[in-house]
């Protein structure tokens, strides 16, 4: 499908930020916007980048009142080179048809998602920042627009595409974070949306991540939604614990997000020597191995969230924590990807698709 680009007038053009090391996490956005249409009887039309501006929409919408909504998150890196590059977007494609087909919405074809994305990326790139740790956050998202207050899906989307110059995505940066262990809400269940990059469940997991925070956490570890015992996900992040060369994180069973970051780092770490397994982690297994000191380790991985270092983690009255500062191969590992994604490091995996 062809796309077209909309002219941007001056006074639509922001001021560009001045200093890379204070960008945060998706404050700030660009000048442009991508979108495409989809109407029942007609499918995709009107794939267009035009300048960022709100959308005006009817308050009936579906997605208002009944959360029919998608969304995916990927970035793109300036190499020193000049060149600029996705990180396996192509799997970002898949995962969004698979959250589509669960939410009863449309498919993109994944030639509309990336091209979309790279031409909206390609006429944004002196947004793109060059810091260590910096990158431009993508953030493709579908939602509902029919006005019509009976439960039902659409019969008309919208497809869109926002970019974000961004920064680290928890304040403390590359630094260990706390975690706590939710005992009383859970995230999913089986045959819900877990697995599904939906809206509504991060809605739902606002409260827990609320209560934890004034407990004075970063962020809450779900535990899946039968028996409460076994390790899930953070919600920004798949979980990883390390016990000396060996990498141990949940299964892709259904209610949890299958991450891109969580599987690129699943075959690094096989290159590195090390060996890993995706089983069941039972929580009071995992905390007795904390304890004992087996395990070495542990850190989340997430687009946003990259590889981010846990130093502790609490369970009901229980708190137990890894190591000062951050872990050998949780460094280790951060540095390759990210080595990989800004072009420090031969991609020898074939993940990075230049725009
Ligand atoms: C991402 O890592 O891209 C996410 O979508 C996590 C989050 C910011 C919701």
């Amino acid at each position: 499908m062809d796309i077209s680009v909309l002219p941007l007038s001056a006074d639509k053009m922001k001021a560009k930020f001045k200093d890379e090391s204070h960008l945060g996490f998706g404050k700030i956005f660009t000048d442009r916007m991508f979108l495409a249409e989809w109407s029942a009887g007609k499918g995709w039309h009107d794939a267009r980048v035009k300048p960022y501006e709100p959308f005006v929409l009817d308050p009936a919408c579906l997605v208002f009142h009944y959360a029919q909504e998608i969304f995916e998150g990927l970035k793109a890196y300036k190499w020193d080179d000049g060149r600029v590059a996705l990180f396996r977007p192509e799997m970002n494609a898949r995962r969004f048809q698979t959250s589509a087909e669960r939410l009863c919405m449309p498919e993109v074809p994944e030639d509309l998602f990336l091209n979309g994305i790279e031409k909206l990326v390609s006429l944004e790139r002196d947004w793109i920042p060059t810091a260590p740790g910096t990158s431009l956050y993508i953030r493709p998202a579908m939602i509902a627009v029919e006005p019509v207050l009976g439960v039902k899906s659409s019969d008309h989307y919208y497809f869109y595409v926002i970019a974000s110059p961004v920064g680290a995505y928890y304040a403390a940066g590359f630094n260990p974070v706390s975690i706590l262990v939710e005992d009383k809400y859970v995230r999913a269940t089986p045959g819900g949306t877990g697995e599904a990059k939906t809206g509504g469940n991060y809605a739902s997991s606002m409260k827990a991540g609320q209560d934890a925070k004034k407990k004075g956490f970063d962020q809450v570890l779900w535990l899946d939604g039968r028996e409460r015992r076994y390790i899930e996900e953070v919600g920004a992040m798949n979980m990883f614990f390390v016990y000396g060369n060996h990498i141990v994180t949940a299964p892709l069973a259904g209610s949890i997000l299958a991450g891109v970051t969580r599987d690129s780092v699943l075959k690094l770490a096989t290159t590195l020597g090390c060996t890993v397994e995706e089983r069941p982690i039972d929580v009071n297994e995992l905390m007795a191995d904390f304890k004992s000191g087996k395990v070495t380790e542990a850190f989340g991985s997430g687009t946003a969230a990259v590889i981010t270092p846990v130093g502790k983690l609490c369970y009901k009255d229980e708190c137990v924590s890894v190591g000062q500062g951050v872990g050998r191969l949780t460094q280790r590992l951060y540095d390759t990807l990210t080595g990989i994604q800004t072009g420090k490091i031969a991609d020898t995996f074939d993940w990075v698709r230049f725009v």
